[in-house]
């Protein structure tokens, strides 16, 4: 058993990470401990999920028309209150509110909270993994103005944190400032987070290869192309293993670990894809950047769009360096004359 001086908390590691920065007035500290609170809450009753009457559809559709399930409720609820009187943050926006919640002005803090709150909520009530994203950009509103949609609309390459929670065989809390990603599991029994996985490197090239190959009819024959060399190899191309569990934190965090590269493409249903750039696509291609990974939309690097819309879609290509850029290179080609 470990004894205490060996265990760093996340709260120790948090406090350790602002002290290299003295202009730092601990204010995104303490925002990531709200979202560390906010995780055991939610880890809580995902663990309880089938026990209470909490699972199962609430009946009600969200902005993109899937089925709310009431975890997300909870989920979005609990993130968006440990978070919304704070000081810390100034506007919020979600997968689950249609238009982002704007704090009270006199409580409004110099950060903005973009986050996914219960991804892969398919899967709950099938007992697979699920988890939470998160991300965060400074403040580009002045006090004067108030916080608007403005401050939600920047770009991915602007965020300040980015990470993940993932609620799986245990709950883990991966995340990124940009120096480095580092992982923390959940010790249920003390009911803190403690570094188990620092300096997380992401192999160059993967093992596995992630995707819906259901939708193989709809894809453009460049994206069958890619997805075919990865099945089956080629000459430069080893072929991989396929591994797909429709949770896009799960699948990312396993490829992460494991190396690998996820692709949700656009197809003939889909022309943007399905995954949502501002709080899917954005913070975990910062997330795998930081790792030593990449993430392209099939042309352009995720953290250089700008985007339009709260809600915007996105092709996402994410993983292993090499395996990215080889399916970008297909992907950003012209189309061969026929
Ligand atoms: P969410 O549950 O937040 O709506 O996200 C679901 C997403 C993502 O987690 C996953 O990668 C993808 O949907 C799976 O989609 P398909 O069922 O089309 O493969
Ligand atoms: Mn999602
Ligand atoms: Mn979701």
């Amino acid at each position: 058993m470990d004894s205490l001086t060996s265990v760093v908390t996340i709260e120790r590691f948090i406090m350790e990470q602002e002290r290299l920065h003295p202009e730092a007035t601990g204010e995104l500290s303490n925002l990531l401990y709200d979202l560390c609170l906010a995780a055991k809450i939610i880890s809580r009753q995902v663990r309880r999920a089938g026990l209470t009457d909490i699972l199962g559809g609430s009946g009600t559709l969200n902005v993109s028309g899937d089925l709310q399930q009431k975890l997300d409720m909870f989920a979005n609820e609990t993130v968006r209150n440990a978070v919304q009187h704070s000081g810390r943050v100034c506007i919020t926006a979600s997968e689950e509110d249609e238009t982002p919640r704007v704090c009270p002005r006199e409580e409004q803090g110099k950060y903005v909270l973009l986050y996914d709150p219960l991804d892969g909520s398919m899967n709950i009530d099938v007992n697979v993994s699920i988890g939470t994203i998160f991300s965060i950009h400074r403040r580009v509103s002045g006090q004067q103005e108030g916080a608007s949609d403005r401050d939600c609309l920047q770009p991915g390459y602007r965020q300040v944190v980015a990470g993940y929670i993932l609620y799986g065989s245990s709950t883990m809390l991966v995340y990124t400032t940009g120096a480095g990603v580092h992982g923390f599991t959940l010790d249920p029994t003390i009911g803190e987070f403690l570094l188990s996985h620092p300096r997380i490197r992401t192999p160059d090239v993967g093992r596995y290869y992630s995707v819906n190959e259901s939708n193989w009819n709809r894809w453009s024959p460049a994206v069958q192309r890619v997805v075919a060399t990865f099945k089956n190899g080629d000459g430069a191309v080893v072929a991989k293993n396929a591994r797909y569990i429709g949770s896009l934190v799960a699948d990312f965090h396993r490829n992460l670990i494991s190396g690998g590269i996820f692709l949700y493409p656009a197809d003939s249903r889909s022309p943007e894809g399905k995954l949502r750039l501002l709080y899917e696509a954005a913070p975990l291609a910062f997330v795998v950047e930081q790792a030593g990974g990449a993430a392209t939309d099939g042309r352009r690097r995720i953290l250089d769009i700008s985007p339009t819309t709260i809600h915007q879609k996105s092709p996402l290509v994410i993983g292993s360096r090499a395996d990215v850029e080889f399916a970008t290179g297909i992907l950003a080609a012209p189309p061969v004359p026929v």
